[in-house]
């Protein structure tokens, strides 16, 4: 059956490590005959939440920016996958910046199947808190699964990843949504 897949690229590097890790994933859930969408968070303007929740009884942010349009996008996928540089040991402020946003619709994000990807210069070891605060995030969303973690570990320089065992991996999961 073919799925909604919606790969949210976090990096504010294009062609980065992650950033090719998703451009796998896309690959190969296009290839399974998967409708595929891929964002670019360094393309969007998303501001911060403001914690002044406008949107409790509405479901709808006070901020008019492109998290508009990627919540709607979000709430529609059947597959979510959600993929970050690590800094300082945990995820990017693009990648958190638009979770917290997700707080107006979150709850309405139901029965995801999640893929989590990530890539540091450093060894898997080093990738757990980020991964577990992705994780702190889809814990909220009712019903969510996370199918798969991929780890893009000792990667520094832009495409230093496709060396490694996670580009393969990262083509595989997608084809196998
Ligand atoms: C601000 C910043 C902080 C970073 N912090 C870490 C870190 O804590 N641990 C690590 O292993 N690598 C760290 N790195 C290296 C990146 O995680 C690594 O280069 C990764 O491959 C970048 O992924 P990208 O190409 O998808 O952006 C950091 C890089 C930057 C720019």
């Amino acid at each position: 059956m073919s799925k909604k897949v919606l790969i949210i690229s976090g990096s504010p590097r294009k062609n980065g490590n992650s950033d090719i890790l998703c451009g796998q994933f896309e690959k190969g859930a296009r290839e399974a005959g998967n409708t595929v969408e891929k964002v670019n968070l360094r393309e969007l303007k998303i501001g911060y939440c403001k914690a002044c929740y406008g949107c409790r009884g509405t479901g709808a942010c006070v901020q008019k920016d492109d998290m508009e349009s990627l919540l709607e996008k979000m709430v529609a996928a059947d597959v979510l996958v959600l993929a970050t540089p690590v800094y300082f040991y945990s995820m990017d402020g693009q990648m958190k910046t638009m979770i917290d946003r997700t707080l107006s619709r979150y709850t309405e994000m139901r029965d995801k199947d999640v893929y989590l990807i990530a890539t540091a210069a450093a060894g898997r070891r080093a990738m757990a808190r980020t991964m577990d605060a992705l994780k702190g995030f889809t814990d909220c969303l009712p019903g969510a699964k996370v199918r798969r973690e991929i780890y893009g570990e000792g990667v520094y320089q832009r495409g230093e990843v496709e060396s490694t065992p996670a580009y393969r991996e990262a083509y595989e999961a997608g084809k196998a949504v």
